[in-house]
C-alpha cells in the first residue's frame, strides 16, 4: 500500500514538474515525497491515538523538508508540493488529489480559533508560490491561485484568482484538461504569448515590407529624372 503510494506520487513529479528527470532523482531529492510520505506516518499514528508519536513524527519531517503539515490535516493522493520550503498545512486542512502547491504556501487559520478553522481545497488545483488560503473556505475544483495572493473569500470551481484580497481575474478558464500545466500557466494557443509574440511580429515585417516597396518605387522615380514630387513622395515614404 505505501510502496503504491509512493510509487505514483513519484510518477506525478514526473510527469508534472519538468524539472523532473528520474525516478531515483525525485524519490531522493524532493522535499515535497519526503514531506507527504512522512505525513503518511505522522497521520497514523495521530489517528489511531498517538498524539505525541504523530506531532514528533512531523516535527521531524518539518526538520528535514521545511515543509510543516500538521498530522492532523487530510491530504488527497498525488499531491505534489513543489519546492516545499515554507509550505504550512493546519490541522482542519483538507487537500483533494492532484493538487499542485508551490513553496511558501500557507493553508492557515484566518479568525476562527477553535473546530474547522482552515480550508479545504478540491481536486486539480494549483496554488502558486506564497499564497495565503486563510479560513475554514472552499477552494473549488480546477482552481487556480496565482502566487502571493491572500485568499479570504471561497473560491468557486474553475476559476483563477490572483492579489491581496484575492479576486478571481476576468477570463474564464478553458474547462479540465487532461494534461497538467505547469505554473498554471494556459497552454491554450490562442493564450500562448509566444504566439502572440510571433503575431505581431508578423504584421510588423509586413508593413515594413510595405514601406520598402514605397521607397523603392519612389526611387526609380526620382532617378527616371521625375521632378520634385517624386522627390517628395520618395521623402513622405521615408517619414512614414
Ligand atoms: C495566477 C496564474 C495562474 C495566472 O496565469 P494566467 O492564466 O496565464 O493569467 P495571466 O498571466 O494572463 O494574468 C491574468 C491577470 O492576472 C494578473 N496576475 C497574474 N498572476 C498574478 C499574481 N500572482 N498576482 C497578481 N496579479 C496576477 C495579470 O497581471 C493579469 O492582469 P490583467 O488582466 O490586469 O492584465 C499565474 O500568474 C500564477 O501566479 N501562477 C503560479 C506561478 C508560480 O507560483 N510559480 C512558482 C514557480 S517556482
Amino acid at each position: 500500500m505505501a510502496f503504491m503510494f509512493l510509487r505514483e506520487t513519484i510518477q506525478i513529479y514526473r510527469e508534472r514538474d519538468p524539472a523532473a528527470r528520474s525516478w531515483l532523482e525525485v524519490l531522493l531529492c524532493y522535499p515535497g515525497v519526503h514531506a507527504v510520505m512522512w505525513h503518511r506516518l505522522s497521520h497514523w499514528l495521530w489517528t489511531h491515538g498517538f498524539r505525541l508519536g504523530g506531532r514528533f513524527s512531523s516535527h521531524i519531517a518539518r526538520w528535514l523538508t521545511g515543509i510543516e503539515i500538521h498530522p492532523a490535516a487530510r491530504l488527497g493522493r498525488r499531491l505534489v508540493i513543489d519546492h516545499g520550503m515554507g509550505v504550512v498545512i493546519g490541522e482542519t486542512a483538507e487537500i483533494g488529489d492532484d493538487c499542485y502547491l508551490y513553496h511558501q504556501v500557507t493553508l492557515g487559520v484566518a479568525r476562527t480559533m477553535g473546530g474547522k478553522r482552515h480550508p479545504t481545497v478540491g481536486n486539480n488545483v494549483i496554488i502558486g508560490a506564497g499564497a495565503k488560503v486563510l479560513g475554514p473556505i472552499t477552494v473549488g475544483d480546477n482552481a487556480r491561485i496565482g502566487s502571493n495572493a491572500v485568499v479570504l473569500e471561497p473560491v468557486p470551481a474553475d476559476t483563477t484568482v490572483v492579489g491581496i484580497p484575492a479576486r478571481p481575474v476576468d477570463r474564464k478558464l478553458p474547462p479540465a484538461k487532461p494534461h497538467f500545466d505547469p505554473y498554471g500557466i494556459p497552454c491554450d494557443d490562442s493564450l500562448d504569448p509566444l504566439l502572440r509574440d510571433l503575431e505581431g511580429m508578423r504584421s510588423e515585417l509586413a508593413e515594413l515590407e510595405t514601406r520598402v516597396a514605397r521607397l523603392a518605387s519612389a526611387q526609380n522615380g526620382q532617378s527616371n529624372g521625375q521632378s520634385g514630387a517624386a522627390r517628395r513622395s520618395a521623402q513622405t515614404a521615408l517619414t512614414k
